[in-house]
């Protein structure tokens, strides 16, 4: 049978090809990524990480949870709360804006840290091993296409406390085949992995949607004013 860092990675493997072609992941692999794209993606981050993390804190001496639990080397939270302030100024809390999907995502997490600890392991892979695999060169394709300055608003990506990302993942799927589960609660882990990618899919793709209708709306007042403009100019007399 094979190792549960194996078995996981097997069964997110179609997942994994179909987050990486969500729009917003094509842009970042394009170059493409836009101010209003990083910005809200920062938002659900924090939403998401935030339980996240609080969850594996609150669970850290589960048998489950205690071999992959390294806030020193992975948490995120506070590098995300830096680049918010960073883009959104001070004030930041007050103008987090995320999808429905990003809540959903959450709701979930702090479910399972209450009712299934076990399941927190599928959850960090998911989030921590992308962070720590395609992470850096996202970051500097990320500093590139908004014209950022070295490291501005780019915290979330560097992992100060992680020397070799590829010898840290080595360890962490040491540390993860080291957790002891039943068949049942293997078979959870591996489920809760695939959900783990569908949440962060719909996450990508309602903070799309939400950019389009946005984009959609500036457009049409800009059309509006157009065409009131236009009008004014035909009423009889006006001249
Ligand atoms: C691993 C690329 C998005 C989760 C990897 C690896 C690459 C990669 C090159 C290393 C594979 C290996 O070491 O064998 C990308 C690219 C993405 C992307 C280009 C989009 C721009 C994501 C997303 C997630 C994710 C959105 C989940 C939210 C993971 C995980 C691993 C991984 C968990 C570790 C796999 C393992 O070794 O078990 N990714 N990825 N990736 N990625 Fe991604």
């Amino acid at each position: 049978s094979l190792d549960l860092s194996e078995q996981i990675k097997e069964v997110t493997k179609e997942s994994h090809v179909r987050a990486e072609n969500t729009e917003l992941m094509l842009s970042f692999q394009r170059g493409q990524v836009t101010l209003p794209q990083y910005k809200l993606l920062l938002c659900s981050l924090y939403e998401i990480y935030q339980v996240l993390e609080e969850e594996m804190d609150r669970n850290s001496n589960h048998p489950a949870v205690a071999p992959i639990y390294f806030p020193a080397e992975l948490a995120r939270i506070k590098s995300i709360e830096k680049d918010l302030e960073y883009f959104y100024g001070p004030d930041w809390r007050e103008k987090i804006v995320v999808p429905a999907a990003t809540q959903r995502y959450s709701h979930r997490l702090r479910q399972i840290g209450k009712e299934n600890p076990e399941f927190l392991v599928a959850h960090a892979y998911t989030r921590y091993l992308g962070d720590l695999s395609g992470g850096q060169v996202l970051g500097r394709i990320a500093q590139k296409s908004m014209g950022l300055k070295s490291g501005e608003g780019l915290s979330f990506f560097a992992f100060p406390g992680v020397s070799s990302p590829n010898l840290f993942k080595q360890l962490y799927r040491s540390r993860m085949n080291s957790v002891e589960l039943t068949a049942e609660e293997r078979n959870g882990v591996l489920e809760e992995a695939v959900r783990a990618f569908e949440f962060n899919i719909q996450v990508f793709d309602g903070l799309q949607k939400m950019l389009s209708v946005a984009g959609n709306r500036q457009r049409q007042s800009s059309t509006d004013s157009n065409a009131v403009h236009g009008k004014t100019l035909q009423i009889p007399g006006t001249f």
